[in-house]
């Protein structure tokens, strides 16, 4: 009886070590995070809501495709974002806060999960990497702005 409880011990220690190391090397969950910190202002299909926070389901797989695309969704993740923006026929003129706090894996795996809304095809994907170096240097978010509209221009931003 007294080896019995002491194997059931053991075994006990053995499972709560087991799930400790498993949630400390879990990737982070991009659609939790969405969820979480997105889906208040973007819905949760991230089809935005017209002329108050703009549409990224679709629209962000296809910046995401391009390399100037993914710095600039670093940027805009990084630093926020203010200034009029104009998406199929409709104004924005809001605030996208800064997520400089979470961490780059986070920010790569909500963008990534925001990439594959409404993606047709090859899904992009924006790895820690490019989160990293999108951290320096800072900008403002009026300058965030601007980089859009020059990405626009070249037809990078739809
Ligand atoms: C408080 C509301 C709010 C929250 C929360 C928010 N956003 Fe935004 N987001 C906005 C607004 C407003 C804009 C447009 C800003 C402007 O007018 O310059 C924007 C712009 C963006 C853009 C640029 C789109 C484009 O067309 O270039 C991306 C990408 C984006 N948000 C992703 C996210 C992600 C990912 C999250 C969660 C981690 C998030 N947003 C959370 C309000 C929000």
């Amino acid at each position: 009886m007294k080896k019995d409880i002491h194997i059931v011990k053991r075994l006990l220690t053995a499972a709560l070590a087991l799930s400790f190391i498993s949630s400390a090397h879990a990737a982070p969950d991009g659609a939790a995070l969405y969820a979480a910190k997105c889906a208040m202002c973007h819905q949760a299909d991230g089809r935005g809501i017209p002329a108050q926070y703009p549409p990224l389901a679709g629209r962000v797989a296809t910046i995401a495709s391009n390399d100037q695309g993914r710095a600039y969704l670093g940027h805009v993740l990084i630093n926020g974002m203010t200034g009029m923006l104009r998406i199929n026929n409709a104004t924005y003129v809001g605030y996208m806060p800064s997520f400089r706090a979470l961490t780059d894996a986070d920010i790569a795996a909500v963008l990534t999960h925001v990439a594959s809304l409404g993606a047709t095809g090859n899904k992009a994907t924006i790895d820690a990497d490019t989160v990293h170096a999108a951290r320096t240097p800072p900008l403002s978010p009026t300058a965030v702005s601007t980089e859009r509209r020059g990405l626009v221009a070249a037809g990078i931003v739809p």
